[in-house]
């Protein structure tokens, strides 16, 4: 693949997407090659829309989030991104990036999985780049983990890999989202804590895991039968299977971070009463199943027809600041 003699500008939009199969851990932190596979759903109700614009003119890449110009620390993860597919595009322009979350206010949920793939959609079609989905997924992958299954659209599976160079770490669709399960399930967002930044970002924290949690290694050994649990689940149509399955992959990701030393804690009072709720939900009888990521947010899969009653029991939880409900969301496209 060549770039073309004039690169230009291009817009992306990509979907936040949930792990119900979490990622935590590396097998080449250099590289950000997973230590073992994931499996995600793929969110409608959060966006990020990102445009590139390769311009001779510019002495360095600029990067706007938000309508604010971005952190030192985060230019130069994107720089380092766009210098993968300036590599590829045989081209030395600098780019000016624009970044915007639709996210629900004050979310304070993790954006760089949609925003990476938004990014890496966008400024390889600006950079005359024509990548397939597996090889957006692998560059995604790049600039973090989550993003490479931003690429698709419903559930989606991430493969480990065992190539050193990572050419077999990417992720794919794992059944059309047209299918019965993907067009009944819903997930329901209860941000605690009002979208304050996290208290140890995932990268990090993942490999201080690796590195001081007496029970990181019990945690990979898990995720290879989890993750074929969940999948006959997808096939089976099994919401509660998979549902099951998603809450306790959850709560062991958290225990491995517990067990660091010193301890990587994301929860908070209100993440408790939220995971005693869902409980609850399941106790009088309605499908409701917790995980949480790298913050103390509480995200629960359910139904199309439950998921009001569930975001309502939600919303009654002290602590619970903002509660949504998303549909599946589809793959990461070119819009301008
Ligand atoms: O993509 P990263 O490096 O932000 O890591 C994502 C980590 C988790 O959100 C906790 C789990 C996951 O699989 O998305």
């Amino acid at each position: 693949m060549t770039g073309t003699a004039c690169p230009g500008t291009a817009t992306a939009r990509a979907c936040a997407n949930i792990a119900l199969v979490k990622y935590w851990g590396k097998r080449d932190a250099a590289r950000n090659l997973p230590a073992a596979g994931s499996l995600s759903l793929t969110l409608g109700a959060l966006v990020t829309e990102t445009t590139v614009s390769f311009e001779p003119a510019l002495a360095a890449d600029e990067l706007v989030l938000d309508g604010v110009t971005a952190r030192l620390a985060d230019l130069r993860r994107t720089s380092v991104f766009l210098d993968l597919i300036r590599s590829q595009a045989e081209i030395r322009t600098r780019a000016r990036v624009t970044s915007k979350n639709e996210f629900p206010t004050a979310s304070g949920l993790a954006s760089s999985a949609s925003g990476f793939a938004a990014l890496a959609v966008a400024a390889t079609a600006a950079a005359g780049l024509a990548l397939s989905p597996r090889e957006l997924s692998i560059l995604a992958r790049q600039g973090s983990g989550s993003a490479a299954r931003s690429i698709y659209g419903g559930f989606v599976r991430m493969h480990a890999g065992h190539e050193a160079n990572g050419s077999d770490a990417f992720a794919e669709p794992v059944e059309p989202i047209e299918s019965r399960l993907a067009d009944r399930v819903r997930m329901v967002i209860a941000v605690v804590g009002g979208g304050a930044p996290k208290s140890h970002g995932s990268r990090d924290a993942m490999d201080h895991t690796a590195a001081t949690s007496p029970f990181y290694r019990a945690w990979i050994d898990l995720v290879p039968g989890d993750l074929a649990a969940a999948e006959r689940a997808l096939a089976a149509g099994d919401l509660a299977q998979l549902g099951t399955l998603a809450e306790a992959n959850a709560l062991a990701m958290h225990a491995s971070a517990l067990a660091a030393r010193p301890a990587i804690v994301y929860w908070q009072p209100a993440t408790l009463a939220l995971l005693a709720e869902v409980r609850a939900l399941r106790d009088r009888g309605h499908a409701a199943w917790a995980t949480m990521d790298a913050g103390p947010h509480v995200k629960v899969l359910t139904t199309i027809d439950e998921a009001d009653a569930v975001a309502a029991a939600l919303r009654a939880v002290p602590g619970a600041s903002a509660v949504t409900i998303s549909g599946p969301g589809g793959p990461a496209t070119v819009t301008a």
